[in-house]
């Protein structure tokens, strides 16, 4: 199957095991978990803003950093500038904060409630260049279902 397939199929199985009372711990775990198992991607998960820093949240994969500053690595720039992040090569982007180093490539999809940031998801790859506006558009979607 190829991605645009995989997510056609993946986005309603996760839009229907979210969470009516939208918990958003439970529903983030729960993507989290369905985005890693279908993708094998190298690591899969939220980090919440939570004051003026993001904080780690539900994620599947090795360990990772529990706190990123406002505009510091990929994730902290898709808060700061509120948009999907697509790195290629995490190498060529200043600043990326390297929680694991067989991480190569990177997306970061912000997620909004009343038009503000509330959290990030951040998906890492092991292979160069896994991440495209293909995944942006799918994942921007997905990342919607998570606020009631
Ligand atoms: N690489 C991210 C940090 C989080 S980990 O990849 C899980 C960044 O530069 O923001």
């Amino acid at each position: 199957m190829n991605k645009e397939s995989t997510y056609t199929s993946l986005l309603p199985q996760v839009q229907a095991v979210m969470d009516e009372s939208a918990d958003i711990i439970a529903n983030m775990a729960n993507m989290a978990a369905m985005l890693h198992e279908t993708f094998g991607f190298w690591w899969t998960g939220f980090y919440r803003v939570i004051g003026d820093e993001l904080v780690l949240g539900p994620f599947q994969g090795p360990l990772a950093c529990t706190r990123i500053a406002y505009g510091r690595g990929v994730c902290g720039t898709a808060w700061k500038e509120g948009r999907t992040i697509v790195v290629p090569d995490v190498e060529q982007f200043p600043g990326h904060i390297a929680c694991s180093a067989a991480s190569k490539s990177e997306i970061v999809v912000p997620v909004f409630q009343n038009g503000k940031v509330i959290a990030v998801l951040d998906i890492d790859s092991d292979r160069l260049g896994t991440f495209d506006a293909t995944d942006a558009s799918y994942l921007e979607k997905m990342v919607n279902g998570l606020v009631g």
